[in-house]
Order: C-alpha cells, then structure tokens, then sequence
C-alpha cells in the first residue's frame, strides 16, 4: 500500500480530486473505479436531498412490501434502492449488482453494456430510524467481476471481503458524509449541501487507540451467549479490572459505527437466540458487515465475528448474517477470547 495522498489544511479537496489523486497512485487505473465512485457521491447527494425533505414530502412510513429479510419496506428504502439502480445500471462500468432490498441479484437490463466491477449494496440502513429523524445510511462495497464476460453472476457477489476493490457508507445525519477505501487509507467527506461536494473534511481517518464507548443492544441480552454477555461485564468494568466504558446505541449501524470509527470502542451485533430462523444475528455479510470490515482495517480496527476476521469469511449466500464485533483490534479480540473461553 503506497502512503496515503495527503493535503494542506487549508485547501478545499473534492471528493472527485481526491478519487482522482487516489487514481493516480495506481499506474494500472483505468478511470472506471474512480469514475463508479462518482456515481456512488452523486448517489449520496440526491438521497440526502430527498431525505431533508422526508418530513415534507410522502417518503415517509411503510410500503404495503415484505422485503426478503422479512421486513417491512419503508418508501425511503424503496427510493434509495431505485436510485442506486438507476444511475448504476446503464453506465456499462458494472456487471451485476445485489441489494438487501432484492432476493437474487440485479442483472444489467440486455440494452446497457455490461463492465468489469460489482456493487453490492444497502440501500438505507437503520430503516426503522427514518420517522423517528434518526441519522440513516447507505452502505455499499464494489468488487471486480470473476466471470470473464457478459451478465455478472451469483459467484461474482459472493466474495470474500478481502477482494474488496473500495467500500464504505454515506451517513444521512446532522450532517451527510461519505467514508470510504479504495485499500489506502480510510477518508471521511462532508457534504457542503450550498456547494452539492462532498468535500474532503477526515483525511486518512485511525480509530482512536483509546476506546471511549461500547454499543449494543442491551435489550436482547437474555438471548446472548455466555461469552458475549461475560465481555459486555468486562466493558461495564464488573471484573474489577478495566474502568467501565460508556454505552451508546442508536440501532443504525452506520451511526452506531461511524460513532466507533471517530470516537473509538466497540460495536457488536452478536450471535442471539432471539430467532430460531436467524441463529447468527442480525446483520449481513456482503453489504453491512464486510464493507464496513474493510473500511475499519483501513483505519487501524478489526472486524470480527467472534472467531474469525470478517473478511476472510468466503460468502455463501446473498443475504447470509454473521455475528459481527467492530472497533478497537484490542476489544474485538477480547471479544474473541471470552467466546473462546466461555462458549466453545
Ligand atoms: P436495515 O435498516 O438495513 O435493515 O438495518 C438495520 C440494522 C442496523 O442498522 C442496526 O444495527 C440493527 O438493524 C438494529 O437492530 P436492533 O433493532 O435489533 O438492535
Ligand atoms: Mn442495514
Ligand atoms: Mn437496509
């Protein structure tokens, strides 16, 4: 990995300069990474503007739909899907895409050409946040195509997240932000919505070496493992050994992480007994836990699921879930040991 691109603070960078200097460090480019991570910013900026407007215009509430999660779709989720279709499909930079709002994969229609990356994508995480004005996100991770030509296909979704070639998140919150890596460094932009740029406000983001919160959903603990619930007693401090941490949970996980990311600490969404049809929890491998691993080890973290890293995990399933530990790498592998001591 070559030294992240760096900047003087007083000069005002674009994420589109920025993609571009990142470009640059790599001879082989040839444009069309740097060209999709522009659709996925202008994705971010027509999904905030509708979203600062959701209060005003019916986008709010639920769809009479059922996703295949099992959820109820709410109309923020349905635009935010189009969208990124929209603007994705007919650029001929993409051989086939995948979207938790979507059982099988989503084909490029016969009348576009088809291209050598793959998006794979959340479209609005925290759903259950929008009428409650609660921060939202869009998480999303692109790999380069398997197959060698045509239609992509289901292996060309199911990578490990090591492959990864960019991922990240945009946070519709107080403010809209896109974080992402390209596998050089983590960078943080911020939506200037007078100027419509994201422009470069977290270069070459570190988790902070000293954790400051840790964030899970407390309510659930009676379906959790031994291990997890004897980690969660060593956050709180109830070993006698280690100060306790501070606990934050918002039940977005792009505002939980991204809290993590800046501040410092842990996130986990742990295995739970709460559903016999989802033994592993509740958050999924290829568009939540696996792009937010890689943008996490860009930043000095680890992703865990209690045994293994994240994106070492080889994917079955579009929409298989997986435990998942996020933060500090010293926290995450004391996760790690109580499941190893106490669970197995
Ligand atoms: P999504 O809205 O994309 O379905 O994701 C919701 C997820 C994630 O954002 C969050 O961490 C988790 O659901 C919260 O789940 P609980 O309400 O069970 O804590
Ligand atoms: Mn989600
Ligand atoms: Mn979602």
């Amino acid at each position: 990995m070559s030294a992240p691109v760096t900047y003087s603070s007083d000069s005002i960078v674009t994420i589109e300069r920025h993609i571009l200097e990142e470009q640059k460090t790599y001879p082989e480019a040839t444009g069309v990474l740097t060209s999709l991570l522009y659709d996925i910013a202008l994705v971010g900026k027509y999904i905030a503007s509708r979203i600062s407007r959701a209060g005003l215009v019916d986008i709010l509430g639920a769809t009479a739909a059922i996703n295949v999660q099992g959820e109820v779709v709410m109309r923020l989720d349905e635009l935010a899907d189009e969208t990124i279709i929209r603007l994705n499909q007919h650029t001929g930079r993409l051989a086939v895409m995948a979207s938790e709002e979507h059982p099988d994969i989503i084909p490029i229609p016969e009348q576009y050409p088809t291209g050598k990356y793959v998006l794979l994508f959340d479209p609005l995480d925290g759903s259950s946040n929008i009428d409650v004005n609660a921060p939202v996100g869009t998480i999303f991770s692109i790999y380069r195509r398997i197959s060698e030509e045509g239609p992509g296909t289901l292996s060309d979704c199911l990578q490990p997240g090591k492959n990864m070639v960019a991922g990240g998140y945009i946070l519709f919150g107080t403010s809209t932000m896109l974080v992402y890596t390209s596998g050089n460094g983590t960078h943080g932009f911020t939506l200037d919505p007078t100027l419509g740029e994201f422009l470069l406000s977290h270069p070459n983001i570190q988790i902070p070496s000293k954790p400051k919160y840790y964030s899970v959903n407390q309510g659930y603990d009676i379906y959790w493992s031994e291990g997890v619930r004897k980690f969660t007693e060593y956050l709180q401090g109830k070993d006698g050994q280690s100060k306790p941490l501070s606990s934050r949970y918002i039940g977005s996980l792009v505002g939980d992480f991204h809290r993590t990311l800046l501040a410092g600490g842990i996130f986990y969404y742990p295995a739970d007994k709460k559903d016999p049809k989802r033994p592993t929890g509740k958050l999924r491998l290829l568009y939540e836990a696996a792009p937010l691993a890689f943008v996490m080890a860009q930043a000095g973290g680890y992703a865990s699921d209690g045994t293994q890293d994240i994106l070492e995990i080889v994917p079955h399933d579009l929409h298989q879930r997986v435990p998942l530990f996020i933060g500090n790498r010293e926290l995450v592998e004391k996760a790690e040991e109580f499941i190893r001591t106490y669970d197995t």
